[in-house]
């Protein structure tokens, strides 16, 4: 069975998706942390949600960010400041090849007026900064960016949103989409080469601020 490590894995979104990916009952997961203690402790938090759901198939370990390299593919689930410290403690060269998830989107809260504002780079996004960080040989995918954080952990209800996938190496696209598409009810899309991460991780503060000003719990992107 391939295996996912969440680079990261122990943050509000990290400990859902290793929930959600897991009970997909298609891929085994390994919660990545600075302190290999904190991950084992949010790894074993999953194990027993899985006995719980009676989910057998698949499994969940802890262990730092450096062992988590060793998954089959790995999700950076970071605040965007803290990428470049975490790929430098790491070694570069451990991402050599490698496919590697972004589901990061830099925001800025305007506190007074209440919404949430795109807060890229230079490069464009995080993505397209986060590429200039890791070697040119690792497959660099933007997925999961607009899917809310309160959402992963709800686990009794399905996740029914579309998921845009972008990407500039296909094959490592489809990987990745069938990862998406093996979580509860999201719908891969393949929303085109790296660069359209300029537009996917804007659609997140977009998301948050409509649900905050309308008080809505469940505002998703939905594409049909
Ligand atoms: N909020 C949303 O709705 C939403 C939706 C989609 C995507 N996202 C994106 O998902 C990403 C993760 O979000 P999150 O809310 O899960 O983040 P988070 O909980 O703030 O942080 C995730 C993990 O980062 C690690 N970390 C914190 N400071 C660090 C440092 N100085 N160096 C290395 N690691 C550090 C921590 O792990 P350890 O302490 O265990 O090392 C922490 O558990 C963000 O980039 C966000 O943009 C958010």
């Amino acid at each position: 069975m391939m295996k996912v490590g969440i680079i990261g894995g122990t943050g509000n979104i990290g400990e859902g998706l290793a929930r959600r990916i897991c009970l997909g009952e298609k891929y085994d997961v390994v919660i990545g942390s600075r302190d290999a203690a904190k991950a084992c402790t949010a790894a074993d938090g999953v194990v027993c949600e899985l006995k719980d759901r009676k989910c057998t198939s698949t499994t969940c370990s802890g262990t730092t960010n450096e062992d988590v390299c060793s998954a089959d593919i790995l999700i950076i689930s970071l605040p965007f400041e803290r990428v470049a410290e975490t790929i430098d403690k790491i070694g570069k060269t451990v991402f050599e090849n490698k496919i590697v998830i972004t589901l990061i989107n830099p925001m800025i809260r305007n506190p007074k007026e209440k919404y949430f504002l795109p807060d890229p780079p230079k490069e464009g996004s995080a993505a397209l900064a986060i590429k200039t960080m890791l070697p040119e040989s690792t497959k660099l995918i933007a997925a999961f960016n607009n899917v809310a954080a309160n959402k992963w952990m709800e686990l009794d209800e399905e996740l029914d949103y579309s998921v845009a996938v972008c990407g500039d190496d296909e094959e490592a696209k489809t990987i990745v989409m069938d990862l998406v598409g093996s979580v509860s009810r999201l719908r891969p899309l393949d929303a085109g080469p790296l660069e359209m991460t300029k537009v996917v991780e804007g659609i997140t503060p977009l998301v948050i601020t409509i649900a905050m000003r309308n008080g809505l719990k469940d505002v998703g992107v939905h594409f049909s």
